[in-house]
């Protein structure tokens, strides 16, 4: 058995720890009775409408029921619970549990799938890659590879945006992952880790019945991961050799190097790269790409964000991502798993049941933004977004390490953008959230046409 076989095998989706037994109705807030096949359903490819949905029949707090056990989850869409959430004792919420149905893909000890101490040596060893200082060495580097992708775009022709986002950001995290390196490699993966991003609700949801792994998609899916590892292995055995890795900035050098509890091993660095591969491309290529959307069907807004880009005006262009990221949300909600019962908002929750904010609930609520539906960057800047109202890169221990990465990412981006060209919509260019995989992204890959900035219409 190959360890990418071993990886599939071991698959244990919304992970039940040992012990745990089904979750009664009367445990728990109410929610749906359908069948939890229909609930899985909805939750993974209709969220945008069941999960609001839910929410208008059942308020503040319910619960819906996930494949294979019809296991509870139970989702919170207020701040003061969100709160509690994030700063509840990492021992008794446990995040990799809640990100096991990623198992397959991103392995065993993914910054994503850990819990306790290995989730502190993890974060601790990946963390210097992702401070301040890292990412203003990142800056430059993400501002070349936009400037070379956008100036080579086409006046008056409609595209998709959300495409040439997920073509820049994948350069851009591979470069930062792997730093320089041999570009045949590179064009090995490119496609690698694209079919892995591309991964159908159909497949996450199968993981659990391994029996699938023989057939189709699933096939096609293990299939894709082993040349992955193999790529990904033959990258870290050449690394591992290399004599100037103490001068790279890198993060696969960077982890090389450390020398902690005998450093790490093979199968960790696959899987923390991995991780930052997936994690770390199209969540940002996405955000981009609905920020473009919301200026392109705005000449005011547009005429803002480029007056900004041109005085170097960062914390506006953040806040032009920022709001996108608020009324589309990539990632919908965050998960925790309780490995203890434990009180949240005052309601009594029993060991073994998935918890979380939702994402999407918890940035269109009208309590939470001011006309939520309205794309109004300045809210951000205005003092008006209260603290865990606007939570799409999560919180607590598990906040999302990428992002302030994401955010520097996407303002060096749109500044590219920006300074070069006017963003207009085409005709029919209406677009909407569709749910990919664990993301949501514009059903129409948010289609626009651009003109030389200044250029008469
Ligand atoms: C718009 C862009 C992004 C969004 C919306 C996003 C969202 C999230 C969310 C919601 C979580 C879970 C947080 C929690 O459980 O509390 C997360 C975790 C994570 N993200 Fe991101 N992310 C983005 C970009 C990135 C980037 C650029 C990277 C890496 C380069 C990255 C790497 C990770 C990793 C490794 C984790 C796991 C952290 C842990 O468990 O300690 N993400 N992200």
């Amino acid at each position: 058995m190959t360890v990418t076989d071993e990886r599939f095998a071991k698959m244990q989706p919304f992970g039940a720890g040992p012990g745990e037994g089904p979750i009664s109705a009367r445990d728990v807030p109410p929610g749906p009775r359908w069948p939890t096949l229909l609930q899985s359903i909805a939750l993974v490819r209709f969220r945008h409408q069941f999960i609001p949905a839910m929410f208008k029949k059942y308020g503040d707090v319910f619960t819906v029921r996930v494949m294979p056990r019809g296991s509870a989850l139970v989702l919170f869409t207020r701040p003061e619970h969100a709160k509690e959430i994030f700063a509840g004792d990492p021992e008794t919420f446990h995040a990799g549990k809640g990100n096991a149905i990623l198992g397959p893909i991103m392995g065993q000890h993914s910054l994503l799938l850990q819990d306790g101490r290995e989730h502190k040596r993890a974060r601790k060893l990946l963390m210097p890659a992702f401070n301040g200082a890292a990412l203003r060495g990142y800056e430059s580097l993400v501002t070349e590879i936009a400037e070379r992708e956008v100036s080579a775009w086409t006046p008056d022709r409609p595209f998709r945006s959300l495409d040439r986002m997920n073509a820049l950001t994948l350069e851009v995290i591979l470069r930062v992952v792997f730093g320089v390196t041999d570009e045949s490699r590179l064009a090995q993966l490119r496609p690698l880790v694209n079919r892995t991003v591309d991964i159908s609700p159909a497949v996450l949801l199968g993981w659990g019945y391994p029996f699938l792994q023989r057939f189709g998609p699933w096939k096609a899916t293990v299939a894709n991961q082993r040349a992955l590892d193999q790529v990904m292995y033959a990258e870290i055995a050449e690394r591992r050799t290399a004599s100037d890795l103490a001068d790279r900035t890198d993060v696969l050098s960077r982890l090389l190097v450390v020398e902690d509890e005998g450093g790490l091993t093979d199968e960790e660095l696959r899987d923390q790269l991995v991780t930052l591969l997936l994690a770390g491309h199209e969540t940002t290529a996405t955000a981009l790409a609905w920020s473009l959307y919301e200026l392109g069907r705005d000449a005011g807004q547009l005429a803002t964000a480029q007056a900004a880009a041109r005085d170097d005006d960062r914390e506006y262009l953040e806040a032009v991502l920022k709001e996108s990221m608020r009324l589309h949300p990539v990632i919908p909600m965050v998960v925790r798993h309780l490995m203890e019962p434990a009180t949240i908002g005052g309601i009594d929750l029993p060991r073994g049941v998935n918890i979380g904010p939702s994402i999407l609930i918890s940035h269109a609520r009208e309590e939470n933004h001011r006309q939520p539906e309205r794309f109004r960057p300045r809210r951000f800047l205005d003092g008006e977004v209260a603290t865990n109202t606007w939570i799409p890169f999560g919180g607590g221990v598990r906040r999302c390490i990428g992002a302030g990465f994401s955010l520097m990412e996407g303002v060096a981006v749109l500044r590219e953008v920006l300074l070069r060209w006017d963003v207009t919509l085409p005709p029919r260019g209406h677009d909407f959230p569709r749910v990919r995989n664990i993301t949501s992204v514009p059903r129409h890959g948010a289609r626009i046409v651009v003109r030389r900035a200044g250029s008469p219409a």
